[in-house]
């Protein structure tokens, strides 16, 4: 049985306590970087071309994004990758990867590294940290939502285009955008009691236990098309109207549950477009 992770105090650039034997802190060197390339290739399994190469880790973190990574002695078990954006004059960071390797999933490590990038984030006067996931990902979904206290309103179609990444299953790579408004009341909230504060709910959006396996099979593949197209529209027309994904659900049997409603917080400049 795997022990969890203690939360701890975060503190970036230095060694953090964490379970024992891992640390959590910045990478800066190109071999750091090429351990974060390896585990990448690792965990998305992505043909060459879909890389992201150690050369754009360089540029992050010299250009004002940061690599942040949880080491087991010299080892590295999972990072965070982040670029710096910036929307209608506002600067925010991108984050680009998250990945724990599959050994030291379900510890808690995902969630402390989203941690310590916001801490970091913070330090550096940053209120927004965007990322994209997949939502028929269900395990992501909630982390995102739930346990970090990101919001979505965007949804991007087919992003990358079809990915060489099995997890994708051959489908289009469709993105929900989270917003991680980290000075935010919700935020704050969820972080200190570890609970989402309550909202009243207008729709909910399903993603069925079988999504994975289903992915997983040529022949089944058609069914998780059918999923994604249905709830690409729900999710479109959702928020066309006004409303965001406040809250997500899992139920015993392994599926998920989008909950959506309206967010009462004004944090806004992430949903602008600059032309
Ligand atoms: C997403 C990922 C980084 C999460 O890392 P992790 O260290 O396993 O995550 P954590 O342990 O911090 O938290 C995961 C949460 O999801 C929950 N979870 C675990 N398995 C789950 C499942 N099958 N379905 C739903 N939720 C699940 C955990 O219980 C935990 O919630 P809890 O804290 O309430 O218990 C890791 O699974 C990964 O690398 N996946 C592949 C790459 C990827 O998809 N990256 C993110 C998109 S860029």
């Amino acid at each position: 049985m795997t022990t969890p992770i203690k939360s701890s105090t975060l503190v970036l650039g230095k060694l953090v306590q964490g379970r024992d034997g891992i640390v959590i802190r910045t990478c800066t060197t190109p071999e750091e970087f090429k351990a974060c390339v390896l585990l990448q290739k690792e965990v998305w399994q992505f043909a060459d071309i879909d890389l992201v190469p150690v050369r754009l880790f360089v540029v992050a973190d010299k250009i004002g994004g940061r690599v942040i990574g949880a080491f087991e002695g010299d080892h590295l078990v999972g990072f965070v990758m982040a670029i710096p954006g910036s929307r209608t004059g506002h600067p925010y960071l991108h984050s680009h990867m998250l990945a724990v390797g599959e050994s030291h999933r379900n510890l808690g490590l995902g969630r402390q590294l989203k941690l310590a990038q916001r801490e970091d984030a913070l330090a550096r006067g940053f209120e927004l940290i965007e990322w994209t996931f997949d939502p028929l990902e269900i395990k992501n979904a909630f982390l995102n939502i739930e346990r970090l206290g990101a919001i979505a309103r965007r949804y991007t179609i087919n992003q990358y285009g079809v990915s060489s990444s099995p997890l994708q299953g051959g489908l289009p790579t469709d993105r929900l955008v989270a917003e991680w408004w980290l000075k935010s009341k919700r935020v704050t909230a969820i972080l200190q009691a570890g609970v989402r504060p309550g909202f009243p709910q207008l729709l909910t959006i399903d993603v069925p236990r079988e999504i994975y396996a289903w992915k997983a099979s040529e022949s089944e593949r058609v069914r998780a098309r059918d999923v994604q197209s249905r709830n690409r529209e729900m999710f479109l027309q959702a928020f066309a109207a006004g409303k965001a994904v406040l809250g997500y659900e899992r139920d015993k049997q392994g599926g998920g549950k989008f909950l959506l409603g309206e967010w009462n917080e004004d944090w806004s400049y992430a949903s602008k477009h600059e032309d």
